[in-house]
């Protein structure tokens, strides 16, 4: 008994842990390996992040190479080696990185190319907008701007990086169409506004007398860095131009709306839509293998509009990061408040066993005594019965010196007793009061004295001299059951198996098959 239930409570416990793990989603960690370290990553990263709120199951880490190959290198090999489920890549220069990512993918790991190409079709999918149709609506927008002639200056992005590549070949291939719009000089930028103000001022240094109508920078940050240096060289002739259109305090539209930039393009972040395919490849859903993320131009004409609304979104999702923070905290609080209940209730539900199983214990310990001390005394000569240990019993004895005579008085009593015992056995009928009556005293004197002698009442001494019996009988004879059970006085087979059960932990047949 006492068995089955600890089996059972820990059949319990195991169902409230598998209670607590069943329901738990498949764990994924993102590698998001960033070329450079700037406002437009910044904003795709808080997007990647934002998007993160809808999938809890997903852990996302970051990496930025700061515009170095070797540093993105390293880092895309330290993601994969750290066990990543999928890789998310803008890679600094199409050629350098894209070994890197060739081993990423060959490793197994679904990767994401987004924005900057590789020049190898190792890529689970990817993610850009079209940059050769934004340097080919720039250079539409500029010539028009410039009434079909002017001449232009174009401070160009990273030497290997696609979007440098496709932007510059757009632009070059539509002012073929305008023979009057001349790109006086392309100088080597890196995206980063002080290489486009140091390489625009070494320039202007060189070329002191040459008149520039409008900077193309191929993005705003170029551009910024350009305008700077034209101003201090006292030119404020140029308008520029750039790209990326990003909402916020430094960004491209209000640049364009504060008439700092004559116009930028919309280079989209879409940092929520990357996790989703993200999460689409993970799970297995349909995702499309090539998607174009659309773009577009901002001039004076929508900079306003696009102001109003870029602000109205970011204060939006100021709202929103704030109500994720707040539902976070309630989450741990009901998270600790679920454990502690758990935890109390673990623990009640361990006093409970450890309770009764130390009252089972305690139960078959004693049931065990006063068996075996009835079991003895049964096999006990006369002469070596113990002194009564009750005052209640009637002959007990009244000083100390008196308990060798009284264990005399007891042992003729009980070797009488067992004789009455034995010698009835068979009848069925026998009761407490007939054993009582043939030893001359009432129900309750005879139940005292054998209490007092055995710690037993003489139903328990009658029902284990009967079972006792049977034993015998069932060793010594070709009884059957039955009879046996009839010979020492059962009226039920039934019930002589189960009590013989009871006391001998055996069933009667095994006695005979030598089960025992
Ligand atoms: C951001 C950035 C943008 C540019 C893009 C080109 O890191 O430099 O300014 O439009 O990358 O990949």
């Amino acid at each position: 008994m006492g068995r089955k239930l600890f089996f059972f409570i820990l059949l319990a416990a195991w169902m409230w842990m598998c209670t607590g793990c069943s329901n738990k989603e498949k764990h994924y960690v993102i590698g998001v390996s960033q070329c450079s370290d700037d406002i437009w990553r910044e904003k795709q990263n808080a997007e990647l992040r934002m998007g993160n709120y809808f999938h809890n199951n997903v852990e996302l880490r970051f990496a930025a190479a700061d515009d170095s190959d070797k540093r993105q290198i390293e880092q895309i090999d330290s993601l994969v080696a750290c066990g990543i489920d999928l890789l998310i890549v803008a890679p600094n220069q199409v050629a350098t990185i894209s070994p890197a990512i060739d081993r990423a993918y060959d490793s197994g790991i679904p990767v994401i190319v987004f924005e900057r190409k590789t020049n190898s079709r190792k890529y689970t999918a990817f993610m850009s907008a079209d940059n050769y149709a934004m340097g080919r609506q720039m250079g539409e927008y500029i010539a028009k701007r410039l009434n079909g002639s002017g001449r232009v200056l174009e401070v160009a992005g990273l030497k290997g990086s696609s979007p440098a590549i496709e932007r510059h070949k757009g632009f070059e291939d539509v002012l073929k169409q305008y023979p009057g719009v001349t790109v006086i000089a392309t100088l080597q930028g890196d995206w980063t506004e002080d290489t486009g103000y140091d390489i625009v001022k070494k320039w202007k240094e060189e070329n002191p007398d040459v008149t520039v109508d409008l900077v193309f920078g191929m993005n705003d940050r170029s551009a910024i860095g350009a305008r700077r240096a034209f101003l201090e060289a006292g030119d404020s002739r140029p308008l520029y131009c750039g790209i990326d259109g990003l909402p916020g305090e430094n960004g491209g539209i209000r640049l364009v709306n504060d008439s700092v930039l004559d116009a930028s393009f919309i280079y989209p972040t879409n940092g929520d839509l990357v996790l989703q395919l993200a999460v689409d490849i993970l799970e297995g859903r349909p995702y499309k293998k090539e998607t174009l993320m659309t773009s577009a131009m901002v001039t004076h004409d929508n900079a306003r509009v696009l102001l109003m609304q870029t602000e109205e979104t970011m204060r939006q999702e100021e709202n929103l990061d704030r109500l994720h923070e707040m539902a976070n905290a309630y989450l741990k609080k009901l998270d600790t408040q679920r454990a502690l209940t758990w935890t109390a209730f673990g623990g009640f539900v361990l006093l409970i066993a450890v309770m009764v199983l130390f009252y089972l214990y305690k139960l078959g310990k004693s049931t065990l005594r006063r068996e075996r001390m009835v079991n003895s005394l049964w096999e006990l000569k006369s002469e070596e019965l113990p002194a009564p240990e009750s005052a209640g019993a009637d002959n007990a004895p009244t000083s100390e010196s008196a308990s060798g005579q009284s264990g005399a008085v007891s042992s003729v009593f009980f070797t009488r007793f067992k004789d009455v015992v034995e010698a009835r056995l068979e009848d069925s009928e026998l009761s407490v009061e007939d054993l009582a009556s043939e030893m001359n005293l009432s129900r309750v004197q005879l139940y005292r004295k054998v209490k007092a002698v055995t710690g037993a009442s003489p139903v328990e001494i009658l029902r284990t001299a009967r079972l006792k019996r049977g034993y015998q009988l069932l060793l010594t004879t070709d009884l059957s059951i039955s009879e046996v059970a009839y010979k020492v006085g059962f009226t039920a087979p039934g019930y002589f198996t189960k009590c013989f059960k009871e006391e001998y932990g055996i069933l009667p047949g095994d006695v005979r098959t030598g089960n025992c």
